[in-house]
C-alpha cells in the first residue's frame, strides 16, 4: 500500500471510530476498561476508566473531550476502585443491569462498586446514558430516572450540576474533595448546603467550620460580592419547599468553567472557580475562597465585625464592648464583644443602626420571610424583644429589595467588604443611636462599625 493511501485508510478507521463513539450503555454492553463513551451534541465530555498520576487503582472517571489537559471533574467509583492501573484493566468493565444497577467490576467481573436504581425505577430496557451536560443518567423503559451523576457530585460542579438538597429525591449534593492528588476517596473537606434559617453554603474540614457564603441575597451570596462583576456565567438559586440548590450556567460553549474544591488551602479548604483559556492552554483562576482573613469563620467572635481594611481587623458592633478586654488586647478575638447599653426593649426606646457593606451574619438561626418589605421587617423587628438585627432578604429585581431575615441572639461572623456587601440594622439603645436616631444614615453610621 503506498504511503498517502495508508494515511486515507487510517483516516477512515479514525473517522470511523470518532463516528462509532458511543453514548450509552446498555445489560450486555457494558463499557470495557480500554474504551470510553463521548457525550453526544457538542460531545464536550468523555467518561472512561483512568488512573490519577501515583496511583495504582482505576478509577470510572468524566473529563473535557477538547480541553487538552486532562481534568477529571467526576469520579463514579471515587472510594471503591479497581486495583491496578488502567494499562492492566482493560477488561474491567462499567455495566448497566436488567434492574438498571449500575456496577464497575474488575477483569473477573467481581463487582468493585455499584449504584442501586431509586425506588420505582427499573422497569426493564434499562440504560446508562451520558448526556452533553456530563450527566450519566440511568432510566428505564419507561423513562424513570433510576440513578444520575450529578446527584452525585464529587469534588467539581460543572454547569447545569447542582450544590445542595433536593427533596423529591432525596439527594444531598455536595462537594467533597478528593484525599489527595492521587487519591480520589472522600476526603474530610465538604462544602455543604446549610438549608436551615436562610440557606448558605459552608466549607467544613471534618468538624471545623472553614468558610460561609453567606445567603443568597437574591443576585449572589452575600459573602461573594464580586459575583457582579462575573462575565460569561450565570447562577441559578432555587429555594423551594421542593428544593435549595445553586448552580450556574455558561453564555457560550466555547466557555468552560468549573468550581472545585481543594483541601490543600491554607484554612484547610478551598474553592476555586477555574475557566479554560484557549489562546493560552491553561486553566486559569477565576475566583475563590477563603480570601482573607476576615473570611476565617467567626474571626471575631459574637457580635465582632471583621473589616480587612481596619488594624486591627476586629472591631465590636457600635454599642458593644470586647466581652474579655484583656484577651481582645492581645487580638485572641474568640470572646467576642457585649452589649454595652442595656436594651429597653419595653418602653419601645430601641432603635436600629445602619451597618453598610456587611455580609450578613450567620442565618443558620435567622427567621426568613421572603414576602414581607423592608418597612415591614424593621415593625416586626421593634415589636419582638428577642430580635436583634434585620436586612433584607431579596434584592434582585425591580423594584429591588424585599424581603425580611430577622436575627435573635448574638450576631456570628459578621463582616464587612470595603465596596460591596449589604445593608443591616442592629438594633441598639436609644442611648447608642446617637446621631443615627431616628433614621440612620449610611454617611453618619459608617464610620461607628
Ligand atoms: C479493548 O480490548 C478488547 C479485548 O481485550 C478488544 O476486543 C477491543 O477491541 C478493545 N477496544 C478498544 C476500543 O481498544
Ligand atoms: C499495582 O497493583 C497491581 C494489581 O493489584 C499489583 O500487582 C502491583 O504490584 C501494584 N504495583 C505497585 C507499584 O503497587
Ligand atoms: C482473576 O482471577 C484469577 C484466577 O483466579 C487470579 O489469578 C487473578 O489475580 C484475578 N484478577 C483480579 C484482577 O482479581
Ligand atoms: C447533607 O450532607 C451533609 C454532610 O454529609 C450533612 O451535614 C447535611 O446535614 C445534609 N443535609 C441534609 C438536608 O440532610
Ligand atoms: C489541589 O490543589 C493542589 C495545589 O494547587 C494541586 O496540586 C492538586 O492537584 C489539587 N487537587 C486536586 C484533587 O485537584
Ligand atoms: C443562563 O444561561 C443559560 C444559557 O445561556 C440560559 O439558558 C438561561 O436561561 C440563563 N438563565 C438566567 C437566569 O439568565
Ligand atoms: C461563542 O464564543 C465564540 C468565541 O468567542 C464566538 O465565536 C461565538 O460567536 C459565540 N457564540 C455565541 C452564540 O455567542
Ligand atoms: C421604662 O423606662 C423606665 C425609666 O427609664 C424604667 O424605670 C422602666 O423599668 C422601663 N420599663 C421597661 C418595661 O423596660
Ligand atoms: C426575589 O425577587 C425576584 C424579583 O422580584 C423574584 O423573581 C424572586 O422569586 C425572589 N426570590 C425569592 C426567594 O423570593
Ligand atoms: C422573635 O424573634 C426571634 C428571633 O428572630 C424568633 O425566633 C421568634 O420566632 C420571634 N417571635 C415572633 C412572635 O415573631
Amino acid at each position: 500500500m503506498a504511503s498517502h493511501q495508508l494515511l486515507l485508510f487510517q483516516l477512515l478507521l479514525l473517522l470511523s471510530s470518532a463516528s462509532h463513539a458511543r453514548d450509552t450503555i446498555s445489560p450486555g454492553q457494558p463499557l470495557r476498561g480500554n474504551d470510553t463513551l463521548v457525550s453526544p451534541g457538542a460531545g464536550s465530555y468523555v467518561l472512561g476508566f483512568f488512573t490519577p498520576p501515583g496511583s495504582n487503582n482505576t478509577y470510572v472517571g468524566l473529563w473535557y473531550a477538547k480541553v487538552p489537559v486532562r481534568t477529571v471533574v467526576w469520579v463514579a467509583n471515587r472510594a471503591d476502585p479497581v486495583p491496578g492501573p488502567v494499562e492492566r484493566n482493560a477488561r474491567a468493565t462499567l455495566s448497566v443491569s436488567a434492574d438498571c444497577t449500575l456496577s464497575v467490576a474488575d477483569a473477573n467481573s467481581t463487582v468493585v462498586w455499584s449504584a442501586p436504581p431509586a425506588p420505582g425505577a427499573g422497569a426493564g430496557r434499562c440504560t446508562a446514558r451520558l448526556l452533553d451536560s456530563g450527566n450519566l443518567v440511568v432510566s428505564d423503559a419507561s423513562g424513570h430516572v433510576a440513578w444520575q451523576g450529578f446527584d452525585h457530585p464529587t469534588d467539581t460542579l460543572i454547569p447545569g450540576m447542582r450544590v445542595g438538597m433536593d427533596f423529591g429525591t432525596g439527594a444531598n449534593m455536595t462537594l467533597t474533595a478528593w484525599t489527595s492528588p492521587s487519591d480520589p476517596s472522600p476526603g474530610p473537606v465538604v462544602a455543604v448546603m446549610d438549608t436551615t434559617g436562610d440557606p448558605e453554603v459552608f466549607i467544613w474540614n471534618g468538624a471545623e467550620k472553614v468558610w460561609r457564603s453567606g445567603p443568597w441575597d437574591g443576585l449572589q451570596f452575600t459573602g461573594v460580592p464580586d459575583t457582579a462583576t462575573y462575565m460569561g456565567f450565570n447562577f441559578s438559586f432555587v429555594n423551594s419547599a421542593k428544593e435549595v440548590s445553586y448552580s450556574f450556567q455558561v453564555a457560550n460553549s466555547s466557555i468552560v468553567s468549573r468550581l472545585t474544591l481543594n483541601s490543600t488551602g491554607a484554612a484547610g479548604g478551598l474553592l476555586q472557580r477555574w475557566t479554560w483559556v484557549w489562546a493560552a492552554g491553561a486553566w486559569n483562576m477565576y475566583w475563590y475562597a477563603p480570601k482573607d482573613q476576615c473570611d476565617a469563620v467567626n474571626q471575631c467572635g459574637p457580635n465582632g465585625v471583621c473589616d480587612p481594611n481596619s488594624l486591627p481587623v476586629c472591631e465590636c458592633l457600635r454599642g458593644f464592648a470586647p466581652r474579655s478586654p484583656e484577651a481582645w488586647a492581645l487580638r485572641d478575638n474568640r470572646g467576642g464583644c457585649a452589649r454595652a447599653t442595656p436594651l429597653d426593649c419595653g418602653n419601645g426606646t430601641d432603635g436600629f443602626a445602619l451597618m453598610a457593606h456587611a455580609k450578613v451574619p450567620d442565618t443558620t438561626a435567622a427567621v426568613v420571610d421572603y414576602r414581607a418589605g423592608l418597612a415591614e421587617c424593621a415593625q416586626r423587628c421593634q415589636r419582638n424583644c428577642s430580635c436583634t438585627a434585620y436586612a433584607n432578604a431579596n434584592l434582585s429585581g425591580a423594584p429591588g429589595h424585599r424581603g425580611c431575615v430577622m436575627w435573635g441572639g448574638a450576631l456570628e461572623d459578621l463582616r464587612v467588604f470595603p465596596n460591596f456587601g449589604q445593608d443591616l440594622y442592629v438594633r441598639l439603645a436609644a442611648a447608642d443611636l446617637g446621631t443615627c436616631r431616628p433614621t440612620c444614615l449610611r454617611s453618619v453610621c459608617t464610620q461607628f462599625f
